[in-house]
C-alpha cells in the first residue's frame, strides 16, 4: 500500500511566509474583529483588503506576521497576500511615522507648486521620498492625484485634506505635527494617527465626536466645470495675450465633424443614412 505525501504528514503546497507569530491575546483580539470583516463579504478572501488595514492598524505597518495572519484567517497562501499587499500603495511594507505626510506632485500639483512643497520639506525635514523624521512623528512621501485637483497643490496627512498648501504653510504644518499641536483638515474628519485612520479603512466606526458629520464637497473650480457642462453658466472668458487687442468674430456654430469631442459627435447610422443600410451580419465561420 502506498502512502500520500499528506499522509505522511507532508504539505507540497505553497511555503508559507516565515513570521512570528503575534502574541496570544493580541491574535485572539485581532481574530475577533477579522470575523466580524469577514461576516461582510459572501466569498471571505474579499475581505483581504479590509484584513490588510486591521493588521496595518496593530502595527502601522503590513508586516510579515500581519500577512500570515490574513492568510490563516481567509485560507489562502502568503504569496497571494503579499502579491496584494505589495500592490497598492496604501500598505506600508516597513516602520512609519505617525502623520504620513503626502505631497501631491502630480501634473496640477506640481505646476501649481507641488514640486517646490516636496523639495522644502525635504530638507526642512531631513529626509528623502518615504523616509521617518527621527522622532518617529513624520513620514513623508509624493502621492498621486487625490482628485482634489481644484484645491492645488494639495498636501495629505494620513488621507485628510490640507489644500491649497504652499511651502511655508506646509513647512507649518510639519512643524506642528511633530510637535503635537493640533492641525485641522480644510475638510473632513478630524486628524487622527495612521494606526487609527488604518482602523477606520478597515470598516469600523469612526467614533470620535463629529468625525462622521465633518465632510467636504467639490471646490469652486470643479463646481464652475460641472455648471458649464450642463450648460448653466456662461461660456469661460477667453483672455487675450498681452498687448493683443481681442478681435470681434462672429459666433461659430460648429458642423457635426467639428464637434468639440469626437465621441458626442453624431454618428451616421443606418437610420440616418439610408443609402448605406446595416446589411445582415454574418456569424463567425459562415
Ligand atoms: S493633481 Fe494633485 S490632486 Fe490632482
Amino acid at each position: 500500500m502506498t502512502t500520500t505525501p499528506s499522509d505522511r504528514g507532508v504539505s507540497l503546497g505553497m511555503p508559507q511566509l516565515p513570521a512570528p507569530a503575534y502574541p496570544d491575546d493580541v491574535r485572539a483580539r485581532l481574530e475577533t474583529d477579522a470575523r466580524e470583516v469577514i461576516a461582510r463579504y459572501p466569498d471571505s478572501r474579499s475581505a483581504l483588503l479590509p484584513l490588510l488595514h486591521l493588521v496595518q492598524a496593530e502595527e502601522g505597518h503590513v508586516t510579515r506576521t500581519g500577512m500570515r495572519f490574513c492568510a490563516d484567517v481567509l485560507g489562502l497562501t502568503t504569496a497571494e497576500v503579499t502579491a496584494v499587499a505589495t500592490f497598492y500603495s496604501m500598505y506600508r511594507r516597513r516602520p512609519s511615522g505617525d502623520y504620513q505626510v503626502g505631497v501631491c506632485t502630480n501634473t496640477l500639483c506640481a505646476v501649481m507648486g507641488g514640486d517646490a512643497i516636496f523639495e522644502e520639506l525635504q530638507e526642512h525635514l531631513g529626509v528623502g521620498n518615504g523616509e521617518t523624521t527621527d522622532d518617529g512623528k513624520v513620514t513623508l512621501e509624493h502621492i498621486e492625484c487625490n482628485a482634489a485637483c481644484d484645491f492645488a497643490p494639495v498636501v495629505m496627512v494620513n488621507w485628510e485634506f490640507f489644500d491649497n498648501q504652499d511651502p511655508q504653510s506646509a513647512k507649518r504644518l510639519v512643524d506642528d505635527l511633530r510637535a503635537g499641536r493640533p492641525v485641522s483638515p480644510t475638510r473632513g474628519a478630524p486628524l487622527c494617527t495612521f494606526k487609527e485612520t488604518a482602523r477606520i479603512l478597515a470598516g469600523f466606526p469612526d467614533e470620535r465626536d463629529g468625525a462622521v458629520a465633518a465632510t467636504g464637497s467639490a471646490g469652486p473650480a470643479s463646481l464652475a466645470g460641472l455648471e458649464l457642462a450642463k450648460g448653466e453658466a456662461s461660456p469661460a472668458r477667453v483672455v487675450h495675450p498681452r498687448g493683443e487687442a481681442p478681435q470681434e468674430t462672429p459666433p461659430h456654430e460648429p458642423s457635426p465633424a467639428e464637434h468639440l469631442s469626437s465621441h458626442d459627435a453624431p454618428q451616421d447610422t443606418s437610420a440616418s443614412d439610408p443609402a448605406h443600410p446595416a446589411g445582415p451580419t454574418a456569424e463567425e465561420g459562415e
